[in-house]
């Protein structure tokens, strides 16, 4: 089964961006797809902001990535960008971290001026770290998501049609048991061999 790391990149603890995560997340798994869910919160500030590369929590989610086919990364706009929480972790992630999966960016603005913040901004991050297919991004407002009497995330339809349509190109690109299919890891191994061998 395909195994997707989720990241979520919001400080804040009531977080749309956040609850966008937990909206693909269940679709996906829904679909058999394994999930590995990592929060800010889930490393200490200071193994963040001094770069504790070597922190058991950081090398926790290095593991995960490591063994991860995809990763849905959620953040909220920051003065026109990703947050700088975000930037931090992004930081501490191996070179080539991102080569052999399949990166879906999802964002949450109070509005739209800055909707193509994720193109700009945040699909350069992941580039630089050789992401295998970066899947054009899901960029939600304030006013398309409201809270819920029950505290969860209520997405308008038309958000919520583009979050369906971006998870089936998404999930198109992980590997998939049921259809022959080289992994991954396999196909970078192949490449590599095949170009020495020219
Ligand atoms: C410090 C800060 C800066 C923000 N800058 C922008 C911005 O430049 N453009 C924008 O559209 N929204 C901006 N916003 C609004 C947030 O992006 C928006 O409310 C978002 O949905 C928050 O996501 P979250 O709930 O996951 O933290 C900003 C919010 C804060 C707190």
């Amino acid at each position: 089964m395909p195994t997707v790391v989720t990241l979520s990149g919001s400080p804040s603890s009531r977080s749309r961006s956040q609850g966008l995560l937990n909206h693909a997340a269940t679709r996906l798994a829904a679909q058999g797809i394994e999930i590995q869910p990592f929060t800010l919160a889930d490393f200490p500030a200071e193994a963040l902001v001094f770069a504790h590369f070597d922190h058991p929590d950081i090398q926790r989610l290095h593991q995960a990535v490591a063994q991860a086919d995809g990763l849905v990364v959620a953040t909220p706009v920051y003065k026109a960008a990703y947050s700088g929480a975000l930037k931090l972790l992004l930081d501490l992630l191996p070179e080539r971290a991102l080569s052999h999966h399949a990166v879906l960016p999802l964002a949450t603005g109070g509005s739209n001026a800055h909707m193509l913040a994720v193109d700009y901004a945040l699909q350069p991050v992941l580039a630089a770290l050789k992401a295998r297919h970066i899947v054009g991004g899901v960029y939600g407002t304030d006013q398309e998501l409201s809270w819920g009497e029950d505290g969860t995330l209520q997405l308008a339809s038309g958000i919520a049609e583009r979050l369906e349509d971006v998870l089936a190109r998404f999930i198109a690109h992980l590997p998939n048991p049921g259809r022959a299919q080289l992994d991954p890891h396999a196909l970078h191994d192949r490449v590599r061999i095949a170009a020495i061998s020219v």
